[in-house]
């Protein structure tokens, strides 16, 4: 069965809707035929990938906090979801040292009020909680991080991403124990690690690709703070359709809801400067320059180990790096020079549907 005939008909309640990774499943799913009904707060950046897809038309959009337990909690049950994808966050490093109480209360209390809510409803079968690769505790050096790493986190976002890992894990053992599967709950709960995933549409603050897009479309040049650090570059669709995956193998077997890494090949784990170069010549100019800002800590080295997702899901990375900084930077040139930009997207996500149909056939 492929993932479009598994998730057609499928009712899916995902948190985080309204942001940038939200967006481009909501669509996909929607696409493939799935019922989505999402729950967030409203769209933050201007503009907004929800608002250019026309996500509100075709999704049931609820605006809510996640930190309104008894709203999230009547939202979920009226629903009555076979799947949950719980991508709702403050995302964003820099800003969590300046909020740290708002980011750790919506990233790990949220969180908890999320799983509360599915524990009231039995319909739900998968639960997958998104957290980051920024969950472990990072030793800055070369060797990737594999589920089994230990849990960490420098910087309040980070920290609470490796919470929220522990909250997962709390809940399994606690209240959706695989032991106790179909007779005390009926809930696998899995939570997956990705990336820096890069694709159109992003508009976050402090980010490396909306910070491009920003100064290019302006014909300014692009500040650069980290040149040398080094991420898990990955578009956006590779860790979406990951989840994805997970989440119809664990409706057949639960045994799988464990933690997983959905990162890109160890070779494409590049700099951010090897990132603007590709952008700049995709774009067809531009420049940069570096400002080191040294007042912030902020992780230089990330890789993650995906192993684990290769052998036992049978994922794999679609695009290489080259392809996913490409295929970002033409969706912002095409958004800037005035394309259909819900046309140029759902042609994206064709594309990126034949390319994995043929890279993971035996899989489906
Ligand atoms: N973008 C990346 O590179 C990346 C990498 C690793 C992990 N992640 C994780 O993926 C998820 C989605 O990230 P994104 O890049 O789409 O972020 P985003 O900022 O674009 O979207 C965040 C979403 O969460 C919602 N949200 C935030 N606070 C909320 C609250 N209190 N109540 C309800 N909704 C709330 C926002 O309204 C938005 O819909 C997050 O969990 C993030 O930590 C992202």
């Amino acid at each position: 069965m492929t993932l479009e005939q598994f998730y057609k008909g499928k009712k899916i309640f995902l948190t985080g809707h309204t942001g940038f990774k939200g967006s481009w499943l909501s669509a996909v799913l929607t696409d493939m035929g799935a019922e989505v009904k999402g729950y967030a707060l409203a769209p933050n950046t201007n503009p907004s990938l929800y608002e250019l897809l026309g996500l509100e038309k075709a999704t049931q959009s609820v605006i809510g906090n996640i930190l309104d337990a008894d709203k999230l909690k009547k939202e979920v049950l009226s629903f009555k979801p076979d799947i949950v994808f719980h991508l709702a966050a403050q995302p964003l490093v820099r800003l969590s040292y300046k909020e740290p109480v708002e980011t750790i209360q919506t990233n790990v209390i949220g969180t908890a009020n999320l799983f509360e809510a599915v524990r009231q409803t039995p319909s739900v079968k998968v639960l997958i909680n998104i957290t980051s690769d920024k969950c472990y505790e990072n030793k800055e050096t070369d060797i990737p991080y594999k589920e089994t790493s230990p849990m960490g986190g420098y910087d309040p976002y980070s920290a609470s991403k490796g919470m929220a890992e522990l909250l997962t894990s709390c809940y399994r053992n606690s209240f959706f124990n695989i032991k106790e599967y179909g007779k005390s709950h009926n809930t696998a709960l899995a939570s997956c690690r990705a990336g820096n995933v890069i694709g159109g549409g992003d508009y976050a603050l402090d980010r490396i690709v909306p910070d491009c897009a920003r100064a290019l479309s302006k014909g300014e040049q692009i500040v650069l703070r980290n040149p040398l650090a080094t991420r898990p570059w990955q578009h956006v669709l590779e860790p979406l359709f990951g989840y994805m995956l997970l989440g119809k193998k664990m409706w057949d077997n639960p045994s799988l809801a464990q933690g997983w890494n959905f990162g890109p090949n160890p070779s494409d784990v590049r700099t951010v400067e090897d990132l603007v170069k590709l952008f700049l010549k995709t774009w067809g100019g531009g420049s940069y320059r570096v400002e080191p800002c040294a007042k912030l800590h902020e992780a230089k080295l990330l890789h993650l180990d995906i192993e684990k997702a290769f052998k036992l899901l049978n994922w794999r990375p679609v695009y290489d790096f080259d392809k996913a900084v490409k295929e970002t930077a033409l969706w912002y040139k095409n958004f800037y020079e005035g394309a259909d930009i819900k046309a140029f997207t759902l042609k994206q996500i064709s594309e990126y549907r034949e390319n994995y149909g043929k890279l993971n056939k035996e899989i489906d």
